[in-house]
């Protein structure tokens, strides 16, 4: 019985490394559309906009305004690929509340689109940035 349960468990511990490693392969064409509210990203989503500010030489803060599309898949953790529109909002940089500053409204309003890959492992509350790339709106509507 016990020599029965230890293969099945190894059998299925090949299978999740197998999975893990065709996932690795398949980074882009694995993922699954999965709606999701921006609500439901939130985790994600905070530590895409700060990551995105720490990288970022702005001198005001950037927030979420819309969860445009999100992708997931499954590998040895939670792989999101999301696109995101971003504005510019009036606190600067050093100022700490980011989800709660208005938009810019005038000369100095701006919104990106970015096309992100965020690798989690949410029961741990691991987070990594793995590719990110943005565009300013105005560019982006000429493409559409
Ligand atoms: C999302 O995260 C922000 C920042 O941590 C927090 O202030 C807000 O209450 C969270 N919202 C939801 C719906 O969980
Ligand atoms: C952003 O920078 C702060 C301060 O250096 C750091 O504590 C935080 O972990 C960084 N966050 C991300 C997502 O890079
Ligand atoms: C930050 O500034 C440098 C030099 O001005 C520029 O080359 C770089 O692209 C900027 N980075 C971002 C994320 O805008
Ligand atoms: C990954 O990032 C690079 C540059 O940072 C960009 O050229 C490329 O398009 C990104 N890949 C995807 C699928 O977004």
């Amino acid at each position: 019985m016990e020599g029965g349960r230890w293969r099945v468990s190894l059998l299925v511990l090949m299978a999740l490394t197998l999975v893990a490693k065709l996932g690795h392969f398949q980074r882009w064409e694995g993922f699954q559309e999965k709606p999701m509210s921006k609500k439901n990203m939130n985790s994600t989503l905070n530590f895409f906009i700060q990551s995105y500010n720490n990288n970022s030489n702005d001198t005001y803060l950037f927030r979420v305004q819309k969860l445009i599309r999100s992708q997931m898949q499954l590998t040895t953790g939670v792989e999101y690929k999301v696109t995101v529109k971003i504005g510019r909002t009036k606190c600067k940089r050093h100022s700490k509340k980011s989800s709660s500053c208005p938009l810019q409204s005038k000369k100095l309003k701006k919104s990106l689109i970015c096309e992100s890959l965020i690798y989690t492992v949410p029961w741990m509350k691991y987070y990594q940035m793995w590719n990110n790339s943005c565009l300013e709106t105005e560019a982006v509507r000429k493409f559409w």
